[in-house]
């Protein structure tokens, strides 16, 4: 049985799922890697249907390529079953907690709704996790920074 303050199924989403989300993804999983965590399922999932199908962006593969990360996530649409299947769902910023809110089917459904902002610490800055799509290649690596203090953090909380 699954203690509710323990989530072990996260779901990361974003508009797109082709950055931010299938970053945080892949980010989570090698921080559980690296603890020797098992358990748990990560997924990522979009507001947005523009890229289904698709793998990351190419910019989001090779700036975690660097760091050790192969993203291999084919993007999907949040669907009706994820607030079900999902322990909490994690929007990277307003926007997307907006969408999740409009989307969620019951009351339940939004109590599963949290803010990366919750998991980021305090005085880096940031209280969301900026899209990187219109941006240059340090909005890529400023992603991956802000992700890897929030996944670590979201480890931290549940473990
Ligand atoms: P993401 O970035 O939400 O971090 O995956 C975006 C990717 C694609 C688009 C918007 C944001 N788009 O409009 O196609």
């Amino acid at each position: 049985m699954n203690e509710p303050n323990k989530p072990r199924k996260i779901l990361f989403v974003c508009l797109g799922n082709i950055c931010r989300s299938p970053a945080a993804e892949g980010v989570m999983k090698s921080v559980l890697e690296s603890e020797n965590a098992k358990g748990w399922t990560i997924d990522s999932a979009g507001t947005g249907d523009y890229h289904i199908g698709d793998l990351p962006d190419s910019r989001m593969r090779s700036a975690a390529r660097r760091r050790g990360l192969d993203l291999v996530h084919r993007c999907r649409q949040v669907r009706e079953s994820d607030f079900e299947d999902f322990d909490i769902i994690i929007g990277m910023d307003a926007n997307n907690m907006a969408n999740l809110r409009r989307m969620a089917p019951t009351t339940e459904a939004v109590a599963k709704l949290k803010h990366i902002a919750e998991f980021l610490p305090a005085g880096c800055g940031y209280d969301y996790v900026p899209d990187p799509y219109y941006e240059g290649a340090e909005g890529f690596e400023l992603v991956l920074d802000l992700l890897e203090n929030a996944c670590r953090n979201i480890y931290q909380a549940y473990k």
